[in-house]
């Protein structure tokens, strides 16, 4: 099973990328985690430039996205709510709305801020963004307060938090079984 874990921040030492990268060095046997890296190449949303041949890094996200069997976010906070360029990208990633690589796709939202409140609002709104664009999100949260306590110098060292981050992966692999199984059953 293959999972594109997807950061929403750009920084060199972003807490939310550590926790992807800690993600995936755990997956449970049979789960792949691969750390998509092309965020800052996606340029902005026109839909004058939406057209048969998309911006190589556009194509390169939906491609990725597709042979994905699900999709794992990690979202900072900025000014309560998506960083515009994880927004940005999933503008495009939602175009052709009926045959976007997002539809029915399982997903998981994470996050992590250096506030108390651990990206609480921007994880709701990625939530509510990706349902819109069809994908299947779970409801399981993760907001992980006081990162730069948490994940120093990019290693996510907190036991209790590298459980839940295992929870997280658990859950989306249950929802790809499911999701398999009611394709087969169809
Ligand atoms: C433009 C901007 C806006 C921010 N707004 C919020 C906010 O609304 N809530 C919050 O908890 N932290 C906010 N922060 C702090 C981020 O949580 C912090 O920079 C975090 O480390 C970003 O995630 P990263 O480490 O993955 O890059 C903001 C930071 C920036 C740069």
């Amino acid at each position: 099973m293959k999972v594109l874990a997807i950061s929403g921040s750009l920084r060199r030492d972003s807490h939310n990328t550590a926790l992807l990268r800690a993600a995936a060095r755990r997956t449970p046997a049979g789960v792949e985690l691969e750390l998509w890296d092309g965020l800052k190449a996606v340029p902005p949303y026109d839909e004058d430039d939406d057209i048969e041949q998309a911006p190589a890094a556009v194509a390169a996200l939906r491609s990725a996205i597709a042979g994905a069997d699900a999709v794992l976010f990690a979202t900072p906070e900025y000014n309560h709510s998506v960083p515009g360029a994880l927004k940005n990208a999933l503008d495009w990633v939602s175009r052709p709305h009926a045959t976007n690589p997002l539809r029915n796709k399982p997903v998981a939202v994470v996050g992590a801020s250096t506030g108390i409140f651990g990206a609480v609002w921007a994880q709701a709104e990625l939530r509510k963004v990706l349902g819109a664009i069809g994908a299947r999100v779970l409801d399981r949260e993760l907001a992980v307060g006081q990162a730069a306590g948490r994940i120093a110098g990019g290693v996510v060292g907190d036991e209790e938090l590298l459980a839940q981050l295992d929870d997280v992966a658990a859950e989306l692999a249950a929802a790809v079984e499911t999701r398999r199984e009611l394709v087969a059953a169809a």
